[in-house]
């Protein structure tokens, strides 16, 4: 077994550098210090960075075969009962099962068929953002969560506080930032036989916590499905089984797009905010195809090379999954000479690709044009920031292709309708947008922090 410089890491690593608040900053110095790949040791627990396009390739896709598991985490799994949704399934006959459904829904070729419920769903968004822009972070929620219930169980969420949309705004926020944070890797997932301490032990806090999350997490997958499972169930043999695997594929496509779909389309917002000149030029460019007197609509796509530039750096720029979700090495492993052990947890520093200034020079910045050759949309492999944002290889997101047009409707519209700029203070000075991450799994923007401005939108000749 060859050594390696980034296995001195193992050393200092503990459990601290784990739970750090934007995990992916520190994963991204140990990136400059070790290169391409870092491993970690906590607990015991081998931890291994990918910190390049190339690295994620070589690994998580073209070894897909032992590099799809998902570990067994006691705390998540099985006392937080989250072990059947996809995200922490097992590699195996579930998950394929689970996958198969979800490319028969969420498929690039299921999607042109949902094509005018976007179009409708996104045209009551903007409605209700000109007549409540105050609440605009309440709408843009509510059309996040409704087009999954509408997609998925067929239920059309009639209010920003529906029932189903606060169940599921309380879930994801306990998955994300409790259960799985810092990897979700728990003092119990260690020393399984915790678990069989008794819930008033000292220390047993864990415990406590996990039999409140367990009885909201089976509300979650029980109620939307509760709804509409006559309609899905057919009589078949196996309808016990399938009723098991459609209730968490469905309950897992619903909670993986919320905060997910938040993220870019907040900082959508955000980008249009700070950067004005582009929303002009996004502007100008819409004009002149769509004209000012309909929306777009995605028959329009192809003639709008700089909407599509302005989506591929608000997924480059925003990093909504910045670490992706860890994968599980199934058997021993050696990259470039470096030995990888069987059951070390994998991670995908998107961050550190999306920051890459070989591929995006001056990384920092929102820059539309780097996808633009000659006025027309151009991107590369490893320069798409579809191509790690997503995740990779066999577990990658099934929800790419939804999002792709769920997000790019919502952007074009909301460019050709809206004036979105910086909030004023008492005084009617632009308040700064200050940008603070909270949540340990997405980059989520909290709203209450950066305050912007919606109105309706006037061209140069006044005629919108
Ligand atoms: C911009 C929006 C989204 C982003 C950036 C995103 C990103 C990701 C990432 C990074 C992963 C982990 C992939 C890996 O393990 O390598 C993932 C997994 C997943 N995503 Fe998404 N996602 C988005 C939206 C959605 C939507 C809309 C859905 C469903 C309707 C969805 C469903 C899922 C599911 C079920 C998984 C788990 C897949 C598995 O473990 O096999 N996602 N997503």
């Amino acid at each position: 077994m060859a050594t390696s410089p980034w296995l001195l890491l193992a050393i200092v690593g503990n459990i601290f550098d784990l739970t750090a608040r934007e995990l992916w900053l520190r994963a991204s110095q140990w990136a400059k210090l070790y290169g391409d790949v870092a491993y970690l040791r906590v607990f015991g627990q081998g931890l291994l960075f990918l910190n390049t396009y190339e690295a994620a390739i070589d690994l998580l896709d073209k070894k897909g075969s032992i590099y799809s598991d998902k570990p067994s985490l006691v705390m998540a799994g099985e006392l937080c009962g989250c072990e059947n949704m996809v995200a922490f399934t097992r590699y195996g006959d579930q998950s394929r099962r689970q996958r198969r459904l979800m490319q028969k829904a969420l498929g690039p070729s299921a999607i042109p068929s949902y094509h005018s419920l976007l179009e409708i769903e996104t045209q009551a968004l903007l409605k209700r953002l000109l007549d409540d822009p105050l609440n605009y972070d309440g709408h843009l929620r509510r059309y996040a969560g409704s087009l999954t219930l509408l997609v998925v169980y067929g239920y059309r969420v009639v209010s920003n506080d529906d029932p189903f949309l606060t169940l599921a705004e309380d879930c994801v926020e306990i998955i994300s930032n409790r259960i799985a944070s810092g990897g979700g890797i728990w003092p119990v997932d260690v020393f399984p036989f915790l678990k069989h301490i008794p819930v008033w032990f000292p220390g047993a806090g864990f415990k406590r916590n996990a039999i409140k999350w367990k009885a909201k997490m089976e509300e979650f997958v029980d109620k939307p499905y509760e709804l509409v499972k006559t309609r899905m169930i057919s009589d078949s043999e196996d309808a016990a089984q399938q009723e098991f695997d459609i209730k968490w594929t469905a309950n897992s496509m619903y909670s993986a797009s919320l905060d997910t779909t938040m993220t870019v389309i907040r900082h959508f917002l955000l980008l249009m905010e700070l950067y004005p000149d582009a929303v002009i030029k996004a502007q100008k460019e819409i004009d002149s195809v769509v004209g000012t007197h309909r929306l777009p609509t995605f028959s329009d796509r192809p003639s709008l090379p700089y909407v599509d530039a302005i989506m591929s750096e608000c997924l480059r720029w925003g990093a909504p999954v910045p670490l992706g979700l860890p994968h599980r090495l199934m058997d021993d492993d050696v990259y470039k000479g470096f030995f990888i052990p069987q059951g070390t947890l994998v991670f995908s520093n998107v961050w550190n690709m999306t920051r890459n200034p070989q591929t995006f020079p001056d990384p920092d910045s929102f820059i539309p044009e780097r996808y633009l050759q000659n006025d027309s949309y151009t991107v590369t492999d490893g320069q798409d920031p579809r191509s790690f944002v997503f995740g990779f290889g066999r577990r990658r997101c099934p929800g790419s292709h939804l999002v792709e047009s769920s997000l790019w409707i919502v952007m074009v519209c909301v460019l050709a309708t809206l004036d979105v700029s910086k909030e004023a203070d008492a005084h009617g000075r632009p308040i700064e947008p200050t940008v603070v991450y909270e949540n340990s799994v997405f980059r989520c923007v909290q709203t209450e922090l950066s305050p912007l401005r919606l109105a309706p939108l006037q061209s140069v000749d006044g005629s919108k």
